[in-house]
């Protein structure tokens, strides 16, 4: 995953082999990752995973057991390193914003900006509220704000001293799903517009695909895979990472290289694979249509309809079922015999 060619200056942050126990608990089990300068991480898993242990390692608020960090080509952790969080150049902003409650915009703004001279100092905050669109509104109270609002002026506090890397914790879940939709689109600008590297700590997955440049999926305190979020959809390289990323059907099928023979037919793959294996079937991409009956049709069991799309679960002639996602337009009744096509090339993973 690290490549040779990444020189210090390009590498915004870096870890390698980074392990954090809790007592018995480990919370990190060598988590290894680098992300490119300017570009934007989500760090996506179950609860418990290690998501915030990660991030609290990076910004300095614990120290490791083993592995190293950098961060912008610096080392700031590793065997008898561990440089203090203000020593970091990290900036943090967390789920539920922690903006000071009895001081302005501007004065939340402004915190972390005392080593700078005064005229410095008032251009950096105007400029960052100007970033974040809250330029009118510095003499305003946080209790005076709304929840996005409250969080652009927590990403403006963050952004302010000009970290070397941003991190945010669930910065998103305390607003309700549209106003969610919507920050969460302004803050991926003002951070690209900013050119920061920054990395989100998310479990939701359409918020982790929508937003970043590359997703790592962190399972039991170990990224498995780290890929653009349409390289992780297409191609995960695992079955446990296909099962967490989107819905997953898997059927049986056995490998002859490019192709596999399956119950559905020959299913051309992804990448060569021999033997037994379980392919990787994404409900959007089969088709179902009107069969006629015989014993050993595939028939609908279930179907559940949304409005922009529905999702029909179907009975393989086989007895395994596969859930099906399509459009609104036909509506397929319970028990009606279909026939089944895979729009390919698959994934399938040895079983
Ligand atoms: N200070 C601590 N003391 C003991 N155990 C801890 C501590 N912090 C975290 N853990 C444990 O380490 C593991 C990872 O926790 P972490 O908070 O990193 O998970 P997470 O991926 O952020 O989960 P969530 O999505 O629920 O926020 C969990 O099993 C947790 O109970
Ligand atoms: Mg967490």
């Amino acid at each position: 995953m690290i490549q040779q060619s990444e020189t210090p200056a390009e590498i915004g942050v870096k870890l390698d082999g980074v392990v954090k126990r809790f007592g018995t608990v480990g919370a990190a089990n060598g988590v290894s990752f680098y992300l490119r300068q300017g570009h934007l991480l989500a760090l996506l898993g179950p609860s418990g995973c290690g998501k915030t242990t990660t991030l609290r390692l990076i910004a300095g608020f614990e120290s490791l057991d083993a592995g190293t960090i950098e961060i912008g080509g610096q080392r700031v952790a590793g065997p008898g390193l561990h440089r203090p969080p203000e020593k970091r150049r990290v900036g943090m902003v967390f789920q539920e914003y922690a903006l000071f409650p009895h001081v302005n915009v501007w004065q939340n703004v402004d915190f972390g900006l005392n080593k700078l001279p005064g005229d410095v100092r008032r251009s950096r905050v105007g400029d960052v509220l100007e970033l974040v669109g809250l330029s009118g509104l510095g003499e305003r109270m946080p209790h005076e704000l709304s929840g996005g609002q409250q969080q652009r002026v927590a990403l403006a506090r963050a952004l302010a001293p000009q970290p070397a890397l941003i991190l945010l914790d669930e910065p998103f879940s305390n607003l309700d799903a549209g106003l969610r939709v919507r920050v969460r689109a302004e803050v991926r600008s003002i951070l690209k517009q900013a050119g920061a590297t920054a990395i989100f700590v998310t479990h939701d997955q359409e918020e982790a695909l929508s937003l970043v440049d590359e997703v790592a999926v962190m399972l039991n305190g170990r990224v498995h895979q780290m890929a653009s979020p349409q390289q992780l959809y297409r191609q995960p390289v695992s079955r446990e990472v296909a099962t967490f990323i989107g819905d997953a059907n898997f059927i049986p099928g056995i490998g002859h290289g490019r192709h596999v023979e399956s119950l559905l037919g020959t299913l051309e793959t992804q990448v060569a694979v021999e033997g037994p294996v379980d392919v990787l079937v994404r409900p959007e991409n089969v088709e179902i249509s009107p069969a006629p009956s015989d014993a050993h049709s595939h028939r609908v069991c279930q179907h559940l309809f949304f409005g922009h799309d529905q999702l029909v679960t179907v009975q393989l002639s086989s007895g395994e079922t596969i859930e099906v996602r399509l459009g609104p337009a036909y509506t397929f009744a319970v028990n009606q015999p279909v026939s089944v096509r895979v729009r390919g090339p698959v994934m399938a993973y040895n079983s």
